[in-house]
C-alpha cells in the first residue's frame, strides 16, 4: 500500500468512526428526550410539567408530570419503573397493569395527575425488602410458567389484585379474573396453573 493509500485508508476509518459516534450521540439524544415528551410529541404551550408527588410501592416520590401524561409513562420514563410493560398503549393488553388502592388498573390509560393521594404498586414493589418473592411470584418459579414473559408483570399484578378480594378461586373464576390481560406467546395454560400455584403459595402464607 503506497503512502496515499495509507492516509486515505486513515481518513476513511476516521469518517466511519465519526459517523458512529454521531449516531450513537444521536440515539442517546433521543432516549433521554423522550423522557420530557409524550406519544412522540415533543413539549409545547399548554402542556407544560408540573411537580406533584405520587405514592409508589410504599415511598412518596416528586415527579414533573405533564397534564396528559398516563401513569404507565411516568413509572417507566420518569421513575425508571421499566417493569411496568407498554404493549399495545390503549387499554386492550394489560402488560402495563399495576395496583391502585390495590385495585389492578391499566395504567396506559390512567393519567398520573388523577393517582395524587392514591397507593400505587408495580412489581417493583411485590417482593419483600429481604428478597423474598412475593407468594404468586413464586408460583411462576415453581410452576416455570411463561414463555417470553413480556405479559408476565401484568399477569402477576391482575392476580395479585384478584386474590385481595377472592383468595380460594377455582381454575375458572381466576381465568375469568385475568381475562384483562393478554399473552402474544398465548400460553394461557402455563400461566394460569402457575397462578393457581401463586394462590395455594399466598393461603399458605396467610395460614389460610
Ligand atoms: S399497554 Fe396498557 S393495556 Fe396494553
Ligand atoms: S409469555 Fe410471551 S407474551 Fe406472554
Amino acid at each position: 500500500m503506497t503512502n496515499r493509500d495509507t492516509s486515505k485508508a486513515v481518513s476513511r476509518r476516521t469518517f466511519i468512526k465519526g459517523v458512529i459516534a454521531a449516531g450513537a450521540a444521536v440515539s442517546s439524544a433521543n432516549y433521554l428526550f423522550r423522557a420530557s415528551t409524550l406519544l412522540g410529541q415533543p413539549q409545547s404551550i399548554g402542556v407544560a410539567e408540573r411537580l406533584i408527588t405520587i405514592n409508589v410501592n410504599g415511598q412518596q416520590r416528586r415527579v414533573d408530570v405533564m397534564k396528559q401524561e398516563t401513569l404507565a409513562w411516568t413509572l417507566r420514563y420518569k421513575l425508571g419503573l421499566t417493569g411496568t410493560k407498554l404493549g399495545c398503549d390503549r387499554a386492550e393488553c394489560g402488560s402495563c397493569t399495576v395496583l391502585v388502592d390495590d385495585v389492578p388498573h391499566y395504567s396506559c390509560s390512567m393519567l398520573t395527575h388523577t393517582v395524587r393521594n392514591k397507593k400505587i404498586l408495580t412489581i417493583e414493589g411485590l417482593a419483600a425488602a429481604d428478597g423474598t418473592l412475593h407468594p404468586v411470584q413464586q408460583g411462576i418459579i415453581d410452576e416455570q410458567g411463561f414463555q417470553c414473559a413480556f405479559c408476565m408483570p401484568g399477569f402477576i399484578m391482575s392476580t395479585v389484585g384478584f386474590l385481595k378480594a377472592n383468595p380460594n378461586p377455582t381454575r375458572a373464576e381466576l381465568a375469568h379474573g385475568v381475562s384483562g390481560n393478554l399473552c402474544r406467546c398465548q400460553d394461557y395454560d402455563k400461566i394460569l396453573t402457575a397462578m393457581m400455584r401463586g394462590a395455594e403459595n399466598m393461603r399458605k402464607a396467610n395460614g389460610v
